[in-house]
């Protein structure tokens, strides 16, 4: 399977836009033409010092209706309404209806660590300088449900290449934002918050690794981990941290939310693998979301072609 399959521009020419019933105010408009990058839109559309400051209609097409293995992708309804982000709440279809209000702007994220030169970026910052692009990705959750998901962001690589690392950075932590006062789920004292993930500096800087920053050509919405999130598609989705600001660079493997409350259960690597059983129930098969019976999970997710080679020298028989 070629790279190819999964680096889809998105080619919206302004006949292909047709109007959704989806105003945004020109702040928000300007935010998204930093996310979407696209030339053709911009130049018909570019929202200049005339234009109004109320309300523009925003509706961006995906570039393909399924994944690189024909599945259809699923709807915007769907991803945006059956969401896990315990910071909000427990209850997958409530999280759209409480992050509703979530503030994220103005955001800001802290690469740091063991690199050569640490920054703190605005997100107008990284928008401005990794172009989104699309990225048709399978979504498989640990609890044995899945996506399709037509996402926009750009290569984490790119902005680690930024930092320059340094030859001790051997994992990467995130940190998502810590606010109770917005995220009631955060006054639970059970979740050890913030919620935290890592990756090794080889998963990082694959290619298929995404900071994700909006989804069907559209901004990320708060319940999908607005304004950034990372997206590892070869690994269970509880990997895929929201609302990230901190991306430490380290020389250890990181505690993370999961394995630290049920480490057997949850552990460090968690690649998707059909063959490995959760302690408590099956990884064989999965419930793709819109679908009625089961389909086969595929190891890595369907994506071993591009990173099986980073596990060569693992077990993966052993859990995770
Ligand atoms: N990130 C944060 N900060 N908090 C969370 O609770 N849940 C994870 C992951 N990222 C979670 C998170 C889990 S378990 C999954 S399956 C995915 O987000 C779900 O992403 P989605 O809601 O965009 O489908």
């Amino acid at each position: 399977m070629s790279h190819s399959a999964f680096y889809k521009s998105v080619p919206v020419k302004p006949s292909e836009i047709t109007p959704e019933h989806i105003y945004l105010n020109r702040r928000q408009f300007l935010k998204a033409m930093g996310v979407i990058g696209a030339g053709a839109f911009l130049a018909s559309c570019a929202p200049s010092e005339q234009a109004s400051e109320s309300a523009a209609p925003l509706d961006l097409k995906v570039s393909a209706t399924t994944d690189e293995l024909g599945d259809p992708i699923n709807t915007y309804e769907e991803i945006t309404n059956y969401n896990n982000y315990y910071e909000f709440t427990t209850d997958k279809r409530q999280v759209a209806v409480l992050a509703k209000d979530f503030k994220t702007s103005p955001w800001q994220v802290e690469v740091y660590g063991l690199v050569n030169k640490p920054k703190t970026f605005g997100l107008e910052d990284l928008l401005r300088k990794f172009p989104a692009e699309e990225r048709i990705y399978r979504l498989r959750c640990v609890e044995a449900w899945s996506m399709v998901i037509p996402w926009m962001g750009f290569p984490l690589a790119a902005l680690l290449k930024e930092v320059e690392p340094l030859s001790t950075a051997k994992y990467v932590r995130f940190e998502s934002i810590m606010d109770s006062s917005q995220m009631p789920g955060q006054k639970q004292r059970f979740y050890p918050w913030p919620y935290q993930e890592g990756l090794t500096i080889e998963e990082a800087m694959n290619d298929l690794t995404l900071m994700a920053t909006g989804l069907y050509g559209k901004m990320l919405p708060p319940q999908n981990g607005a304004p950034l999130r990372l997206v590892v598609p070869w690994k269970y989705g509880f990997k895929s941290i929201k609302a990230i600001v901190k991306i430490e660079l380290i020389d250890y493997e990181p505690n993370t939310l999961w394995s630290t409350i049920a480490p057997h259960e949850y552990g460090f690597y968690a690649n998707v693998n059909p063959q490995v059983p959760h302690p408590r129930w099956s990884q064989a098969s999965e419930r793709r979301i819109g679908e009625s019976g089961r389909r086969p999970t595929l190891m890595f997710n369907g994506y071993a072609e591009q990173v099986a080679h980073l596990y060569k020298d693992i077990n993966l028989k052993d859990f995770y």
